[in-house]
Order: structure tokens, then sequence, then C-alpha cells
């Protein structure tokens, strides 16, 4: 039987072709994957974006085909037609999807020949990553890249369905803006009409999302490219992608359930169990168990306070630590007296050098306790530490100390990480953490906005705006999975007496403001609703739902740590004219 056509290049996608097209005639077209010749029978791989299929020319078809089938070479594009047959059974290949057929060719066409590929597509290869992103689109023929890129459209295609049935509104939101207030560092782009002006790539649609819920949009949501000029990790991109939301009318509890129900068809959708339940940790718990904003709670070795036992030893540099208003803290590391060598612990105190000055420790041995500050504690301290640390023999205490207790808490919090993989004890951790400060203290203890400017102060703790603003919780959530914050969010101030008060708390001054945000406060003024959103990290969130190791194995043409992007060599010069034309000129002659 002859299938019917799709159009002259194919009558099939390959992986359409199976049992039940055994002895039809078919038209295929994609590349050549891998090619075998063994004397006489020529076997080679096809491959399309749905699949791989043997093709065979043997020495039943004519010399001329024989001889256009020893000619192939890998990646080369080709059309081929020939009758699907069954293999036979030794020919059988189980771990392939198509792996029972193959078809008998009846003819060629090369549509296009290629060089030799710089990098490898049929097998593993070893390339380096400047390599495989400077020859992204052979990368991306990788079925495990390409794959990864199908399950974001997956992601993505159903972020948009669940929003659609929500009644949220899509809505595209400037590129050419203004500086948003995220905190970053921004992308400009100067102005050729309005002299020494600039536009500023979007760190976030914050503020115009905000606009729209005072236009009376209610529920707004865009997947949309924000740009931070900011030292970059394996999480983080100059260039993202937000799955951003704002609704109006709403409690924190709504967004919540919003994003967990959105997050459970996204789970859903690639095949991954979503958690029954979902807690909500504030902020202070998430520091004091888990020393980190973002806690991965897949594993316990959580923080244990140990100021008090501390202050009582003879122990000098931990009593003055605590007599000045800091903290000990420690970890049990289950079975660490097997593991953790000198050489380990070194390290581990070097990984949280400056900030901590050192790192101690307890191993509950056979023979009894050993620690290099054993000789300050009494034994009645020293089994106090041991039952409250629920350690039993074999184990290891880490303790460290520091003035600053959130300082002495992150840097515990990062040792604990260090255990993740030892320690794991599930593949997914999802929870939200909330009730986030809403002023944190810079490196010189001035005071900043933990989130954003726009962040409404928790009804209950306003009286701290005039006393300690420190103190004050703001109504700011983040949602973290396994230890990354794949977004955050808040309730907005919709108040301008309030936003005016935060402003004067930030030192900003009247001049400043308007500067800044005079547009924005004064569109407060006509009407605003309570609000509030949150932003979902699309790259974030896929990186983790594909397991891969690097948000850049998730977006299709990312930048390198240098913040440079191999494949096109941007960023790159400018001619004189286009200078000239921006009346721009650089500092230093070019
Ligand atoms: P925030 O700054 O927390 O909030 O950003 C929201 C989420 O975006 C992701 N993200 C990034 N992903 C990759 N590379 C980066 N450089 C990067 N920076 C942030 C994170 C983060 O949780 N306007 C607010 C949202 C709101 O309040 O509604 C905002 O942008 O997953």
């Amino acid at each position: 039987m002859i299938a019917n056509k799709i159009n002259k290049f194919r009558s099939h996608n390959i992986a359409d072709v199976n049992t039940d097209t055994v002895n039809d005639v078919v038209t295929l077209s994609g590349w050549v994957h891998k090619q075998r010749d063994l004397g006489g029978i020529i076997f080679f791989d096809l491959r399309d974006r749905s699949g791989i299929i043997q093709v065979v020319v043997d020495d039943t078809v004519s010399k001329l085909l024989q001889n256009q089938g020893a000619e192939l070479k890998a990646e080369w594009v080709v059309k081929v037609e020939g009758t699907v047959r069954l293999r036979t059974e030794e020919g059988r290949n189980k771990n392939l999807k198509n792996g029972d057929i193959e078809v008998l060719i009846s003819n060629i066409d090369v549509l296009s020949k290629a060089k030799t590929p710089v990098i490898g597509v049929s097998y593993d290869s070893d390339s380096d990553e400047v390599t495989r992103l400077t020859y992204r689109y052979l990368d991306l023929r990788r079925s495990e890249q390409f794959s990864k890129l199908k399950m974001r459209s997956d992601i993505t295609q159903t972020i948009r369905t669940y929003l659609d049935e929500q009644s949220f509104i899509d809505v595209e939101t400037p590129m050419l803006t203004k500086s948003t207030p995220e905190g970053a560092r921004d992308f400009l782009v100067p102005s050729r009409i309005r002299d020494g002006a600039c536009f500023a790539l979007p760190q976030s649609p914050q503020l115009f999302k905000q606009l729209l819920m005072v236009s009376g949009f209610e529920k707004y949501y865009q997947i949309v490219k924000c740009f931070r000029d900011e030292d970059l990790r394996a999480d983080r991109q100059p260039e993202f992608t937000q799955v951003d939301i704002e609704a109006s009318f709403i409690e924190q509890s709504d967004i919540v359930s919003l994003i967990n129900g959105l997050l459970k068809a996204v789970f859903d959708r690639v095949s991954i169990p979503f958690p029954d339940k979902i807690i909500e940790m504030p902020y202070k718990e998430a520091m004091e168990r888990y020393g980190s904003d973002k806690p991965d709670i897949r594993f316990g070795l959580e923080i244990v306070d140990l100021s008090n036992e501390a202050s009582q030893s003879s122990f000098s540099v931990f009593k003055t630590i605590v007599e000045n208003g800091g903290s000990v803290k420690a970890i049990r590391v289950p079975g660490g007296v097997s593991f953790l060598s000198r050489k380990k612990l070194d390290n581990l105190q070097e990984s949280v050098k400056p900030e901590i000055k050192g790192i101690s420790w307890i191993h509950l041995k056979e023979t009894g306790l050993q620690s290099p500050i054993g000789k300050f504690f009494t034994d009645d301290l020293l089994s106090e530490i041991t039952s409250k640390m629920q350690a039993e023999q074999g184990d290891s205490i880490i303790i460290l100390a520091n003035e600053n207790t959130t300082t002495a808490l992150e840097a515990l919090g990062k040792i604990r990480l260090s255990f993740r993989d030892q320690f794991l004890e599930k593949e997914w951790g999802l929870l939200w953490v909330t009730d986030f400060p809403l002023f944190e203290r810079d490196k010189e203890g001035v005071i900043q906005a933990m989130h954003h400017p726009f962040t409404k102060p928790n009804d209950d703790d306003l009286d701290f705006l005039k006393t300690d603003p420190t103190k004050c919780r703001s109504c700011g959530y983040d949602v973290v999975l396994n230890g990354h914050e794949i977004g955050g969010g808040s309730l907005r101030i919709y108040d301008p007496e309030v936003q005016n008060t935060i402003f004067e708390l930030l030192r900003m001054s009247e001049s400043d403001i308007q500067a800044k945000f005079g547009f924005f406060i004064e569109a407060l003024k006509y009407g605003t609703p309570p609000h509030g959103g949150l932003a979902l990290g699309l790259d974030r969130l896929v990186m983790l739902l594909t397991k891969s190791p690097s948000i850049r194995d998730v977006i299709a043409f990312p930048k390198t740590q240098n913040m440079a992007c191999p494949l096109t060599d941007a960023p790159s010069g400018v001619d004189n004219e286009q200078l000239d034309e921006l009346n721009l000129q650089w500092k230093v002659a070019k």
C-alpha cells in the first residue's frame, strides 16, 4: 500500500513508521545519523526530530543506489523512499522504538551535504561548553538537548492554558523602558533622539503590571524576557524569562493557591509526582533551621542553636561571641566520623572564610568524644550537647560561631548544603518561604528594601516602621524548589502615604522619587485596588524539572559565564557611524 503523502518530502514522521506500516512504501526526510557499511549491505540510521529509523541498502537494489548509499556521511540531509519491513530476528534492537523494523531503500535524494560535524551528534561528545555554544545549532541536534527545549515548550503551553482558564489576560509590556526597581545593574540602550538619555531594558515588568492593576485589568500575566546585568551563576542568565503574574482584590493565600495549582499542572504535564502538601515556612524559621531563605528541604542536617551551652564553656572565643549578641550554631553529620577527615574539615572551613574565622567539631568515636575544643567543655555540657543534637556514636557535630547570627546561619547553611548529595532523602522539595523582612541592612549598615520598595508591609508590624524598621515583616513570599528560588512576589503597597513612608525610610529624596518613580506614584493616586503578584523564573523551573545542571541547558542560545555568545560573538564592536548617530564615543579609543 502506498501511504498518503504529507508533502513531497515525507509521507510519515519517522516515529509514525512502526509495525503497523510494514509493507508500506514510505517517503522520509531527515539527517543521516550513523552509517555502517557491512561489505555489500549498507545500513544507515535516519533521524528526524521525532525519532530514528534504520534504512537498508542491500545488494537487491541497483548498483547506482548502492553507490549512493555508500557515499552518505553523517549529518547529510536526505530524502529516502522505501518499503517498511520487519527486521530479521537477530537484527532487532530492543532499545530502539523502531527497533523491530527497517526501511529497504528504493530511492535516495541528497538534499544537502554536511561538513564533518565539529561536535558529536550521534555519540556523547566531550566538547567543552564554548565549542558546544559556538556550534549550538549542532549541539541542539542532540536528542537530549532537543527534548529539554521540547519540555520547555510543553511547560510554557501548560502555563498559558492554566492561566487562560483562570481568566488571566496576556499583556505585553515595553522592552525599551525606564530602570525598574529589582536592584540589579541595568542594560542601557542609548537614545538617538534624546541626547544624553538612555532606555533601560526591563529587569522585570514590575511597574507596568502594577499600572495594569490601576487600569482595572485585575488578572494579568506575561511570559516575558527580563534583563539583569549581574554576576552569572549556574542558575542565572543576564537575559531570562519570567512567568509574570499580577492580580487585584486578592490575598496572599490566593496567590499561593494559584501558583500551587499552576505548578501541579506543570508537574502533571511532565509526569513528575506533585507533593501532596506544600508547606509555608516563615523566613525566620527557614534561616534558623536551614541557614537559607531558599532551603533545600529534601534532607535533614538541620541547624541547632548551641549558644547557651557554649556560653557555659570555658572557650573564650564562643563566650565572647555570645556575650556580644552573636550565636553558636551546629549541625549533626550522621556517620561523619568515617568520612570527615581533617582535610575535609579544613576544606569546609575554607569554604566559609573570610566571614567565619574557623569551624570546630566533635567526633563521637567508639573510644569517646574527640574534639579540638573538648577540653573547654565539662563532661555534663558535652553530653547536653550530644543529646540536644540527637547525636549517636559515629556521628560528627560541626560547630561555628559569629557575632552576627545571620552570618553564622548562612555559613552553616552553606556547609549543610555541601552534604546534600550524600543525604538526599527525596527527589522533590517544594515550599513557600513567607514573612520576609521588609528591609535589610547592606554591608555599610544602610537600610535597603529586601525585595523592592513597592512591597506591602505586614499590617501587624506597621508600628515597627516608626521604631525599628528592620523588625517589620513584609507581605513578600518566595516559592522554592530543591533549594532554588523559582519564584518571588508580594502584595503591593496601594496607599500613597505608606509608599511615601517607605521611600523616606530608604532615604530617597523627593527629587529622586520623582525622577525614578514619579509617573508611578502619580498613578497610585487614581484609585488603586489592593493587588499583588509573583514572577516565576521559567528557565530555573525548567532546569530543575529536566534535571539539568545549568540554566544554559534549557535556553536555546544562552550566554556563557563571561556573559558572551560564542555563536554570534556578541557583544561585539560597533561602527563609528553608529556611535556618531548616538552622539557617543569610547572613553578610550578602540
Ligand atoms: P524576582 O527578582 O524575585 O522578582 O524574580 C522572579 C524570579 O525570576 C528568576 N530570576 C532569574 N532567573 C534567571 N536568571 C536571573 N538572572 C534571574 N533573576 C531572577 C528567579 C526569581 O525567583 N518583579 C518581581 C516579581 C514580583 O514581585 O511579582 C521580580 O522580578 O526564579
